[in-house]
């Protein structure tokens, strides 16, 4: 799928600052005159908002692992044709907050299910529609849940939730183990291909990565004043 814009992910385990980050970047980004559009997954549309509430904080039983996997990629099948996609042929540049690699962490390498099946279904939820550039947060799992546990990171983070959406949820109660599979298996795919990916140590402060981000993501940017339309 070929689009005009620059598509940037954020990826990496709880607590490792994307929202902070992306939001330092989108920042930088506005002040340098490029046009810009920060989402997040799930969420970014209605549908997407009204799956993000069944995945975080549904009633009944637990989600069956295959359900909450489509349901993934119902709501980032919704964000690419209604707002992504629209975005990039633009020539915006859109900054988001968890993409389809966090479906192959957190549902392949962290509840187990088989990355071979993931992919093509991630391509079809897509479109094939791929990131330019996954920023991944590097920072190990027993520190970014530490880090999540601060009264400080809850506020934030409560400041920042849309409006009727509990954000201190499920996926964060989830045992150490399972985190620890999840950023294993961020260090495996970004290891595998270092090219689209950009790994930034997350454990320094919030304007040292920001920097190191910074560094990698403006070597790709187009000419800003074109940018501007
Ligand atoms: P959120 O509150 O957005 O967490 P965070 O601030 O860490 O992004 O909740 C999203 C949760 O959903 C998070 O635990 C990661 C998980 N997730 C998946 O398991 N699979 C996916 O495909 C996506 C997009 C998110």
């Amino acid at each position: 799928m070929s689009c005009r814009g620059l598509f940037l992910t954020f990826e990496g385990p709880e607590g490792s600052g994307k929202t902070t980050q992306s939001a330092l970047l989108a920042r930088r980004l506005e002040d340098a005159g490029h046009r810009i559009l920060a989402i997040r997954e799930p969420g970014g549309t209605a549908v997407g908002e009204a799956l993000r509430d069944v995945l975080l904080n549904h009633p009944g039983q637990p989600l069956d692992v295959r359900a909450e996997t489509l349901i993934f990629a119902a709501a980032r099948a919704q964000l690419v044709t209604e707002v992504l996609k629209p975005a990039l042929d633009q020539g915006r540049i859109v900054l988001c907050d968890r993409f389809a690699d966090s479906t192959l962490a957190y549902q392949g390498f962290g509840h187990r299910q088989d990355l071979s099946l993931l992919r093509p279904m991630i391509e079809y939820a897509t479109g094939g529609l791929e990131p330019s550039l996954r920023i991944f947060l590097d920072i190990p799992p027993a520190d970014g849940l530490a880090r999540c546990r601060t009264e400080e990171h809850k506020d934030a983070r409560n400041r920042l939730a849309h409006a009727g959406t509990r954000e201190w949820n499920r996926m964060d109660a989830l045992d150490l183990s399972f985190h620890q599979r999840v950023y294993e298996g961020y260090l495996e795919l970004a290891g595998q291909d270092p090219e689209r990916w950009l790994t930034v140590d997350a454990k320094e402060g919030p304007a040292a990565v920001h920097a190191r981000i910074w560094d990698g993501v403006s070597v790709l940017l187009p000419n800003a004043a074109e940018a501007v339309v």
